[in-house]
C-alpha cells in the first residue's frame, strides 16, 4: 500500500486528479471505477479544470460507478446518476452510453445487480478504481460485515451511513435504506485502486484500514491484500497513523507552496 500524506486537501485532490489524468494519457480507453460523496466533488472539479485547460479527453474511456440507491430513478435529484451528471459527466467529453451506474429503479434489483456485475466483467474489469472511505470503513456501500469476496448486490445501509448522507436529502426519512453496490470482490479485481480521505473524522478509520487487521468489521482493510493501492490523505486524516513517520520517509510530503 502506498500512503501519500499531503499537507492540505487541495494538494491531496490535485494528486488524485493527476493520477487519473496520467492513467488516461497512458491508456485512453481505460475503464474507470468512479465514486460519489463529498470528498470526490473536488476531484471532479479538478478534472473538469484540467479538461478545459489541457484538453485531456475521456472520449475513449468508460466508467462504472460504485453504487446507487435503490428506489431512485436516474433523474431523481438525490440519485448518484444525478450527482455524476451534474458534477462531472456534463462538463467533460465522455461518450453517451460509456458511463455506467446501477439502475436504482430497476423492477428487480437482484437482476440489476447481476447485470451490472456482468457488464463490468464484459468491459474487462476496472482499470483504475477511485474510492472514498465511509466513516465506518465502507467502500462503495459495502458496510461492515460485508463479505470480503462479495460481488455487486443489494446492501442495507447502516443508520450511521444514512445519517452521514442525509445532508443530500430534504428529510432524514427520505434517505433510502437499500443500495446496489459493487462488491468488495468486484473492487478487488481492479488493476489499480486510489483511495482519497480527508479530515479528522476519518483518522481513526484510516488507521484501521491501513494498520489494523484485515477484517469485514472494516471493509476497506481488505485493500491491504491488493497489490496496487495508493491511499491519498490530508494531514488530519493521517493523524492517527502509528507508522506515519515511515510513510513520510518513503514518500516525503510535498512541501507547502511558498507564500
Ligand atoms: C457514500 C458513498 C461512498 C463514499 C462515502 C464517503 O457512502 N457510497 O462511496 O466513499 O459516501 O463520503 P464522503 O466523501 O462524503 O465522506
Amino acid at each position: 500500500m502506498k500512503v501519500l500524506i499531503h499537507q492540505t486537501r487541495e494538494t491531496a485532490t490535485e494528486c488524485v486528479a493527476g493520477l487519473i489524468v496520467d492513467r488516461i494519457a497512458r491508456d485512453p480507453d481505460v475503464v474507470l471505477g468512479l465514486a460519489t460523496g463529498g470528498t470526490m466533488e473536488a476531484v471532479y472539479d479538478d478534472l473538469i479544470a484540467r479538461y478545459r485547460a489541457t484538453g485531456v479527453s475521456f472520449a475513449q474511456a468508460q466508467s462504472f460507478n460504485l453504487d446507487e440507491y435503490i428506489g431512485l430513478t436516474p433523474d431523481h435529484p438525490c440519485s448518484y446518476w444525478a450527482y455524476m451528471r451534474e458534477k462531472f459527466f456534463h462538463h467533460v467529453d465522455f461518450m453517451p452510453g460509456r458511463t455506467h451506474l446501477p439502475r436504482g429503479d430497476a423492477a428487480d434489483p437482484v437482476v440489476e445487480a447481476a447485470r451490472y456485475e456482468a457488464a463490468i466483467v464484459a468491459a474487462g474489469d476496472i482499470g483504475l478504481q477511485l474510492l472514498g472511505l465511509g466513516a465506518n470503513g465502507h467502500i462503495g456501500f459495502n458496510e461492515p460485515t460485508s463479505s470480503l469476496s462479495s460481488l455487486t448486490r443489494i446492501k442495507t445501509l447502516t443508520q450511521s451511513t444514512r445519517d452521514a448522507n442525509a445532508r443530500y436529502f430534504t428529510s432524514d426519512d427520505d434517505v433510502p435504506r437499500l443500495a446496489i453496490t459493487m462488491g468488495i470482490g468486484t473492487i478487488m479485481r481492479a488493476q489499480d485502486i486510489v483511495l482519497l480521505a480527508f479530515g479528522a473524522n476519518k483518522s481513526r478509520i484510516v488507521a484501521q484500514m491501513i494498520e489494523g487487521p484485515v477484517s469485514a468489521a472494516c471493509p476497506a482493510s481488505i485493500l491491504q491484500m491488493h497489490r496496487n493501492v495508493t491511499v491519498v490523505l490530508d494531514e488530519e486524516a493521517a493523524s492517527a497513523l502509528a507508522l506515519r513517520d515511515y510513510y513520510e520517509l518513503v514518500h516525503p510530503r510535498v512541501a507547502a507552496p511558498a507564500s
